[in-house]
């Protein structure tokens, strides 16, 4: 069994979703410990119904970026983690936090990255009309939403999107990736070569996703 700490900010529902999975019988990971660096974190309730252990790491109570990450770490290493999931996790990590974690730290982002990285995706997305977008699982580096994509789920624009309904739809597909991803790594079927991932055992989908349908 993978231990896995996840790391969040707000909503959690992406948190929720690996909860979910990690409850079902025969999945090769579990929840160890849920850290949020905000006290009103919702996801908090999540984690605290699924009787998953949660602390709360104010990012200002310390006086700088390094002495945060170092009472992440003391509380990681506490809980015995072994693989870390930014799951809306709203803040930039420092170089000497990714390499110690890395390959071992893992992030979802709303876009098929490494288009539109960064804050207000979907509106990115809908303003330079991209016809498709989606979510990407990926290994952390200290470049944001930069790093080893795991797997990726490419989801429609339509022309009458506005934020929220993308957003949504593009959730939906986040529920199912983060999961998927996660299984993958647990299961111990994720190389890193030279800043590129190789799944084993993965089966290529050859299926093309049109929009508009051509
Ligand atoms: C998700 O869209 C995720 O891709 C992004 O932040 C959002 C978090 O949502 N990094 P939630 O807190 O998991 O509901």
């Amino acid at each position: 069994m993978l231990k896995v700490g996840v790391l969040i900010s707000g909503r959690g529902s992406n948190l929720q979703s690996l909860i979910a999975a990690c409850a079902a019988p025969g999945f090769p990971a579990q929840i160890v410990c849920v850290i949020a660096n905000k006290v009103d974190a919702k996801g908090l309730d999540h984690a605290r119904s699924a009787h998953i252990p949660t602390l709360v790491i104010p990012h200002n109570a310390y006086k700088n970026r390094e002495a945060f990450e170092t009472a992440l770490e003391a509380a990681l290493e506490q809980h015995e983690v072994q693989l870390v999931c930014l799951a809306g996790f709203m803040r930039l990590l420092t170089q000497w936090f990714t390499e110690r974690w890395r390959d071992r730290l893992v992030n979802i982002h709303p876009s098929l990255l490494p288009a539109f990285p960064g804050l207000h995706t979907h509106q990115k997305v809908i303003a330079y009309g991209a016809k498709l977008t989606g979510c990407t699982i990926h290994f952390v580096r200290a470049e944001m939403d930069h790093g080893p994509i795991i797997l990726q789920v490419a989801v429609p624009v339509f022309a009458d999107d506005n934020e929220e309904i993308l957003a949504a739809r593009v959730l939906q597909a986040e529920h199912k990736a983060y999961p998927a991803a996660l299984r993958l790594i647990a299961e111990n079927r994720v190389n890193v070569f030279e800043e590129r991932t190789f799944i084993t055992g993965a089966t290529a989908s050859s299926d093309l996703l049109f929009n508009p349908k051509a």
